[in-house]
């Protein structure tokens, strides 16, 4: 089977790669990606002799054209993905989340091609603290910033293109992943690289939100699960039970690098900022045989601190520019 996979060169993308380069060797894979800012094609050196890379744009007709009609099947990653920056420019968000995903869709269906679309919790906006609900298939989409609405907006379109004209395809909603080869501009690998460096982590506003926190594998796992064993047409969301205040993270991470407990720093809050997400599952697993592998996020925790503890020099530059960001929005 031929699989293009867009933002290949990303976090939650190039893990994929890595992962289906081993358990699936008989996809053949096509990376398309912009090789923006988040991406680096570094990440796929060791699958490079085994699959093909096409630096473009999902947003390029011509390219997007071209690539759909060599393929079987597209499993869609490419996007922008940090919230902060969908605050300080939101117009790169709308031209790959939404122009991309409009993109594709065209392509699928003129070509007849299967599409996995992989999207975001964020897209249902936030729950207070004390809410019994978690997110389900049949919660509103209702989201807060441009990230989520630009997210949001791709999911519609995705529906809409299977109801209208008949496109095969997916759509997943997961929740904030952890793991190796995460920019360090998100929350997880911002604070690791803060203590290798001697800053204090840095936490908005009160550090009382709320992430529901899934391995990268985990993520990537159900991802083949849906692919495999999924209905066509239908949305799963993906969460592995994971909620976490942002104190609770940083704790964590304090504490598995030898840290007193209250070297932290509270900064001030992202506009906006969503409270809480949190996931119900229940449909992904009653449909397909997948389940979270990595039960015990204090493990996850300390291999993904180890990995940037190694690999400061894929991320040395990356920080430095990320860093000179916050400092311009005062975080
Ligand atoms: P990322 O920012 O690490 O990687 C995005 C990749 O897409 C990069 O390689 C970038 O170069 C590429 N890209 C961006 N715009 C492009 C364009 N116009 N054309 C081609 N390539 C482009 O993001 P990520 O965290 O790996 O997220 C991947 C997907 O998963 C996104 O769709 C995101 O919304 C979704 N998601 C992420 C999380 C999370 O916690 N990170 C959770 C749920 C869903
Ligand atoms: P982030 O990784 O940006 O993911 P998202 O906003 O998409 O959930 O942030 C996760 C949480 O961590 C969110 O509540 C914002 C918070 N946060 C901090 O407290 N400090 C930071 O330096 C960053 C980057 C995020």
């Amino acid at each position: 089977m031929r699989v293009l996979v867009t933002g290949g060169a990303g976090f939650i993308g190039s893990n994929f790669v890595l992962r289906v380069a081993a358990t699936r060797p008989h996809w053949q894979i096509t990376v398309l990606d912009a090789l923006t800012y988040a991406g680096d094609r570094a990440n796929l050196e060791p699958v490079a002799g085994h699959i093909d890379f096409v630096e473009g744009n999902v947003a390029s007709a011509e390219v997007v054209d071209r690539l759909v009609a060599a393929t079987d099947m597209v499993v869609h990653f490419a996007a922008e993905s940090h919230n902060d920056n969908s605050l300080s420019d939101p117009w790169p968000f709308v031209e790959s989340n939404i122009i991309g995903t409009y993109r594709l869709l065209e392509s699928v269906r003129r070509h007849g091609k299967r599409l996995h679309h992989t999207s975001t919790d964020e897209v249902y906006g936030d729950l207070d603290l004390d809410d019994p609900q978690r997110f389900t298939e049949a919660t509103a989409l209702n989201p807060s910033s441009p990230y989520s609405a630009s997210k949001g907006a791709a999911d519609l379109l995705v529906r809409a293109w299977v109801r209208s004209f008949g496109v095969r395809a997916t759509v997943s909603n997961c929740s904030n992943n952890y793991g190796p080869f995460q920019h360090v501009e998100k929350f997880i690998p911002r604070q690791i690289t803060n203590v290798l460096w001697g800053i204090r982590p840095k936490l908005y506003g009160q550090g009382r939100n709320v992430r529901d926190w899934i391995h990268v594998d985990d993520h990537n796992d159900a991802v083949v699960a849906i692919v495999e064993q999924g209905r066509m047409g239908e949305t799963y969301l993906i969460g592995a039970d994971g909620e976490r205040d942002n104190r609770q993270i940083v704790s964590m991470i304090l504490q598995l690098m030898g840290k007193p407990d209250d070297w932290f720093e509270l900064v001030g809050d992202r506009p906006g900022h969503d409270l809480r997400y949190a996931i119900d599952s229940s449909k992904l697993r009653a449909e397909t045989d997948w389940r979270p592998r990595y039960d015990d996020m204090r493990a996850g925790l300390r291999t993904t601190i180890d990995w940037y503890a190694v690999n400061e020099p894929w991320w040395h530059d990356a920080k430095l520019a990320s860093e000179r960001a916050y400092a311009r929005i005062g975080r």
